[in-house]
């Protein structure tokens, strides 16, 4: 049966993959609810079919308007958020207004219209791991974030169970691991490197390199999450990764390496500040309960398709480009 979901930031990275999924794989129909920040792109859902898609630019803190959208919705699907950590570094403002104030307001729109809630959210609630350590993140693992995003990304978890304990909010959430595909911004790891060599700029890799993500393909969290909106158990948490450790040098050198450029042609830069060491995601609560498998198990391979990508795509990512290595420059990275 056909759905009415609002989809939260749904002109970013992962929100815009999801659309794109969610039009390939059900008969549901979208709003997505963007503000527009630097990091949301109209041009990431361009060639979806219009009496399926319908965009409305707003802020996620703007009760009347999400009110009124709520009341036209049979689920929300909630990934707005200021997202990337080094920005958070530089001006955490933004981060408490969306991730925490904003998350409360669609909360409260819930609650009133007993609409049917997922909760984006990220492995980096959980802090760190050793490199040694042998276990990895599970949903019981204490929070522990690390950083001024991460940190506002924990708090508004702790509000979507709080509203799901006092007041029976419909809700689901889940953390997910480190994303690469298309519509990614050019402020993260793997566009940045890959653009960098497009631009015939040299990769920049932070502190020595060996900090490790557990990457997963963006198309696969998508599938992640719509198994959960339709068997997720209200107010349970999922664990969302497809067992893809990798340590940042190996990555850098595999983009190089699938350029056709020498391995070392790299440059190591200033470390981020407060720089976790390791993510890792442990997702059998979600395979098991659930039924969940990814599909994107190759990373050489998603990160081949996701070079072709940004190399057919420069007129999506250019606009943003100078900017961003301007930001990188001033800091030393
Ligand atoms: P992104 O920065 O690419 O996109 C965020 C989107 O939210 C943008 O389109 C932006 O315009 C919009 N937005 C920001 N503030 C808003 C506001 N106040 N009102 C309405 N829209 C607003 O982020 P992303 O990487 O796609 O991440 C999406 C979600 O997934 C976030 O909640 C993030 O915490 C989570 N997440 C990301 C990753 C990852 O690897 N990128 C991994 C796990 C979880
Ligand atoms: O784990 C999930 C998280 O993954 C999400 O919650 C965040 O929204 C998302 O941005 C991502 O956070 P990271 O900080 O891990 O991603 P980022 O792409 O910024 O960096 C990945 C790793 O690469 C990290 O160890 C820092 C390093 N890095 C990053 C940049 C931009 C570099 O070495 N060089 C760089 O130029």
């Amino acid at each position: 049966m056909s759905r009415r979901l609002l989809v939260t930031g749904g002109a970013g990275f992962i929100g815009s993959n999801f659309v794109h999924h969610v039009v390939e794989h059900t008969d549901d129909h979208v709003t997505v609810l963007d503000k527009l920040t630097y990091a949301g792109n109209r041009a990431s859902l361009a060639g979806l079919p219009e009496d399926r898609v319908r965009f409305v630019q707003g802020d996620i803190a703007d009760a009347p308007l999400v009110d009124e959208l709520f009341a036209q919705t049979d689920a929300v699907v909630h990934y707005a958020a200021e997202s990337h950590n080094d920005n958070s570094l530089h001006d955490p403002r933004p981060f408490l207004d969306t991730n925490i104030v904003g998350t409360y307001t669609l909360l409260e729109a819930a609650r009133k219209h007993d609409v049917r809630f997922h909760h984006i959210s990220t492995d980096e609630v959980y802090g760190d791991l050793e490199l040694d350590d042998p276990e990895r993140f599970t949903e019981n693992t204490p929070y522990n974030p690390s950083s001024p995003y991460s940190s506002t990304k924990a708090g508004s978890d702790l509000l979507v169970r709080a509203w799901v304990r006092s007041f029976g909010v419909q809700a689901t959430l889940s953390n997910c691991s480190n994303n690469y595909g298309p519509y990614q911004h050019v402020e993260k790891f793997i566009p940045r490197q890959i653009t960098n060599v497009i631009r015939g700029i040299r990769p920049k890799l932070y502190g020595k390199g060996e900090n490790v993500r557990d990457w997963i393909h963006a198309d696969d969290h998508s599938s992640a999450v719509l198994t959960i909106l339709d068997k997720g158990v209200i107010g349970e948490t999922y664990l969302i990764g497809a067992d893809g450790e990798k340590n940042n040098k190996d990555v850098v050198e595999l983009i190089l390496t699938l350029m056709g450029q020498p391995a070392d042609a790299y440059d190591h830069v200033t470390d981020r500040a407060g720089h976790d060491l390791r993510y890792a995601i442990d997702s059998t609560k979600l395979r098991t309960e659930l039924g969940w498998m990814p599909r994107f198990e190759d990373f050489e391979a998603g990160l081949a398709s996701t070079i072709d990508w940004y190399r057919e795509n420069e007129a999506w990512w250019a606009p943003a480009k100078d900017g961003v290595e301007a930001f990188y420059a001033a800091k030393g990275q």
